[in-house]
C-alpha cells in the first residue's frame, strides 16, 4: 500500500465502514465500503451516495439491478468485514451463512446491523476506475444501538493475521485505479432485467 502525508489527510474524509448488498437474476452478493455519503440534507429526499470500483463483482449487480442496500455496522462485525471485504462474490456466495432475509425491493438484509438502508440507484457518475452511485432511500430497518464501526478503528483492531491480506488488497485497487484514471462518458440508463 502506498502512502504520502497528502493521502493521509485525505483518509480523514472516509465515512463509516458499511455492508453494501446486492442482487441481481436470482444472484446476491455483499461488499465493505468506507466511501458511503449522505447526499442530502432533508428527511424527505432522503438520499446516499457511494462509490465502487468496476472491477468488483458489485459493481455489476448494482449496476445490472439499480439497487443497493447499505448497513452500517458495529465495533463487533470485524469478521463480517473479512467475509465481505477480503475476497469477491465472483469467488463463492459470500452471503451464504450470514444471517439475512429478503428486504422490500428484494435486496438482502443483513440481521445483525445497526442500520440498513435500502436504495434505488437513481443517477451516476464515472470516475475512470469507479462508479459513484447515488441512491434514493426506500426502506429503512433499524438494528443493534451499538458503537458505529469506522475505518480508524477498523484499522486499530483488526486482527494482525489479516493485515498482510489487506496491504495486499490495498495496493493491488491502488495499481488498477492508477492504470485506470480516464473518465468514460458512462452513464446508468436504468436496471436490466431482473
Ligand atoms: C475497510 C474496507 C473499505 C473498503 N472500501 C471500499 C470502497 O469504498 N469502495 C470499493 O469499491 N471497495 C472498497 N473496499 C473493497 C471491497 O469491499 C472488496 O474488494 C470486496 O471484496 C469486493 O467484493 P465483490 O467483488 O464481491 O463485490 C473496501 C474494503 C475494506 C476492507
Amino acid at each position: 500500500m502506498r502512502t504520502d502525508a497528502a493521502y493521509e489527510l485525505l483518509r480523514q474524509f472516509t465515512s463509516p465502514i458499511v455492508a453494501v448488498t446486492s442482487a441481481w437474476q436470482g444472484r446476491t452478493n455483499g461488499m465493505i465500503l468506507d466511501s458511503a455519503v449522505r447526499a442530502s440534507i432533508s428527511p424527505s429526499v432522503p438520499r446516499l451516495s457511494v462509490y465502487v470500483h468496476k472491477w468488483h463483482f458489485s459493481h455489476d449487480l448494482i449496476w445490472n439491478s439499480g439497487k443497493f442496500c447499505v448497513h452500517l455496522l458495529h465495533r463487533g462485525q470485524l469478521e463480517l468485514v473479512h467475509q465481505l471485504g477480503f475476497r469477491s462474490g465472483a469467488d463463492g456466495d459470500k452471503l451464504a451463512g450470514i444471517p439475512h432475509r429478503i428486504g422490500h425491493i428484494g435486496l438482502p438484509v443483513l440481521e445483525d446491523r445497526v442500520a440498513a438502508f435500502e436504495l434505488a440507484v437513481i443517477n451516476t457518475m464515472d470516475t475512470g476506475y469507479a462508479t459513484l452511485f447515488l441512491g434514493h432511500i426506500e426502506a429503512v430497518h433499524p438494528g443493534k444501538e451499538a458503537e458505529i464501526l469506522t475505518p480508524p478503528w477498523f484499522r486499530a483492531h483488526m486482527p494482525k493475521a489479516w493485515e498482510p491480506e489487506w496491504l495486499a488488497n490495498y495496493q493491488r485497487a491502488q495499481d488498477a485505479i492508477e492504470a485506470h484514471t480516464q473518465v468514460e462518458d458512462r452513464r446508468w440508463t436504468g436496471p436490466r432485467d431482473s
